[in-house]
């Protein structure tokens, strides 16, 4: 039996697009689905000033295939030298959505990331005062914290003290991992919202490390227990309006990933709405897909929803998914979300 779902075109509130090649073969997979999307600034060297974030918007827009109208919503990376008066003009010419923390050396390129959280208190707090969100990377850094246990530790040592510091500013926790993330998000109504990816909605850490290393399914946050992903499905699935979308789709060339020190991320952008169906199919909760992928987001973000919509179909028959795409870079792996999902997007507008 066919089934068809029609939403809202949906916005990707936590993606990486990269730069130069990689970006002109991610991009089109992007909008293909999405109207919209918080960009990443990791890259190398990062997007950290104004002037950075002009320039990177001009690549992405002229790396759209021909015909889009897919929205960049440019963000910041956050330094201890960040300029609050730069940040504050970004954000005045409607250049940046969003600011984005990353404690020094938790991710991929994050050696510019915060380490003393004093010398970026006047930033924060200018970014409370005329409204612009903070995009938060949140795993402590410390060696002598596992790494499972470190996005739990990042909120009761930095997130919540630096929250009570900033008073007012608006915080996103970006692709959290684990059932504190979703605990702290619900135990608060002002100011606070999570993204969650498609990724961890599929995955546990079983996933990565049980009957052999599986570098594709290797991301930070890394995976957790399976308690922690069914935490992430029930909040994702609920409606709750302070979850939303961000796929975190972050390519790298699969020579990148497969070697002794693998690189983080899965690509997830040209499956994640297919899968996403899937998922909330399978929970009985589809009537909420849309508000994951298309309404919650904007809602916390200040901006309309789409005016499009996508739609959806799941046929009698699987459709086989591609497994990679090619780049000048060299292939990269898309996600391989372990099942077939049934369904597939039949079509899309953008309004
Ligand atoms: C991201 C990347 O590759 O840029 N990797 C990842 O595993 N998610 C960085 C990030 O968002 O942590
Ligand atoms: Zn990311």
């Amino acid at each position: 039996m066919t089934h068809q779902l029609t939403l809202r075109t949906p916005d990707d509130w936590h993606l990486h697009l990269r730069d130069g090649a990689m970006l002109r073969a991610v991009l089109p997979y992007s909008a293909a689905h999405f109207a919209r999307a918080i960009i990443m600034p990791n890259l190398v060297p990062p997007v950290v000033t104004g002037a950075d974030a002009v320039a990177y918007r001009d690549r992405i827009l002229s790396a759209r295939p021909a015909g889009s109208d897919f929205t960049p919503l440019m963000t910041l990376y956050l330094t201890e030298e960040t300029d609050a008066g730069d940040v504050a003009a970004a954000h005045a010419s409607g250049l940046i959505t969003a600011v984005k923390l990353y404690p020094a050396g938790a991710t991929t390129n994050s050696a510019s990331g915060v380490a003393d959280f004093s010398r970026v208190q006047d930033v924060l707090e200018r970014m409370a005062e005329i409204g612009l969100p903070l995009c938060v990377h949140g795993e402590v850094t410390d060696s002598d914290i596992d790494i499972f246990d470190r996005e739990a530790v990042f909120i009761d040592r930095v997130l919540d003290p630096l929250r009570t510091r900033v008073p007012g500013l608006k915080v996103v926790m970006e692709h959290i991992t684990t059932s504190q993330g979703v605990d702290y998000v619900k135990a608060h109504d002002k100011d606070l919202a999570a993204t969650i990816t498609t990724h961890h909605l599929v995955i546990n850490r079983n996933h990565i490390l049980a009957g052999g290393i599986r570098p594709h399914y290797y991301c930070l946050p890394v995976a957790k227990r399976e308690e922690h992903r069914l935490a992430l499905r029930a909040a994702a699935t609920s409606g709750d309006a302070r979850f939303f979308l961000g796929t975190d789709s972050a390519p790298h060339t699969d020579p990148a990933k497969l070697q002794p020190c693998g690189c983080a991320g899965c690509f997830t952008a040209p499956n994640t709405m297919a899968i996403l169906a899937h998922v909330f199919n399978e929970d009985g909760a589809l009537e909420w897909l849309e508000s994951f992928t298309s309404l919650n987001g904007p809602a916390f973000y200040g901006l309309p929803p789409n005016e499009g919509t996508i739609t959806l179909l799941k046929e009698a028959q699987d459709m086989l998914m591609p497994t990679h795409i090619k780049t000048e870079d060299g292939p990269v792996t898309i996600f391989d979300p372990g099942f077939t999902p049934g369904w597939h997007v039949s079509d899309v507008s953008f309004g």
